[in-house]
């Protein structure tokens, strides 16, 4: 796949096919992508807990769900619900029954040297046909989540990522246009793409 028709269409796949599993070649694959990310100082904290035991990942995927049923109530304005709501509500019922449940982990450090290695995993995982999405509620119920997967005490669990075959269809990203995201030389001042 052509880089930047990953990079347009890489996107929150919040619904994925629980029988459809994941090569395992292709995990070493994505996980070989992030592992190439930067870091601060090249110190590449970052370590990637694959779950793949269906015990682990229904216990794990309850506690995203307790997390999530906390906070839905933030975005929860419209009736009846956003597309992106119901979406959320789908990743809150099911995450135990994502194929695979990626946990970004680093021992203390900072997660701007975690992020870079989970887009580079998103953008090789879309290449693959293997949809993704980026989570963080968990961290609300973060000691449990550590407790089941035996996490040490100063390790840092910075997302939860389920990983798998995409039940829907891909499409673009919604994004606001990058003239209107982008100034010029002053803070505030847009240009004309052209
Ligand atoms: C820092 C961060 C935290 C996020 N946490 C969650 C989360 O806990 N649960 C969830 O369903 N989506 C989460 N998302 C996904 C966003 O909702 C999603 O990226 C955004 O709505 C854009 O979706 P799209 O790429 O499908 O357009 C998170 C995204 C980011 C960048």
């Amino acid at each position: 796949m052509e880089l930047f028709e990953a990079i347009r269409t890489t996107r929150a796949m919040r619904r994925l096919d629980p029988d459809r599993p994941v090569a395992t070649e292709d995990l070493w694959t994505i996980l070989e992508a992030a592992a190439k990310a930067p870091s601060g100082g090249n110190r590449q904290v970052a370590r990637w807990l694959v779950v793949t035991d269906a015990g682990k990942r229904a216990e794990i995927g309850r506690l995203y769900g307790e997390a999530w049923g906390s906070v839905r109530h933030v975005y929860d304005g419209d009736s009846p619900p956003s597309p992106l709501l119901r979406s959320a509500d789908h990743l809150g019922a099911h995450m135990g029954e994502a194929p695979v449940i990626l946990i970004p982990c680093s021992r203390g450090g900072d997660p701007a040297s975690i992020y870079p290695g989970c887009q580079n995993l998103f953008l090789a995982a879309r290449a693959l046909g293997l949809g993704t999405a980026l989570t963080t509620v968990h961290r609300l119920k973060e000691q449990e989540v550590k407790a089941v997967l035996d996490i040490p005490e100063d390790v840092s669990t910075w997302a939860m990522i389920p990983l798998g075959y995409p039940l829907g269809r891909w499409g673009e990203a919604p994004r606001r246009p990058v003239e209107e995201t982008t100034y010029w030389d002053h803070y505030g001042e847009r240009r004309a793409r052209r």
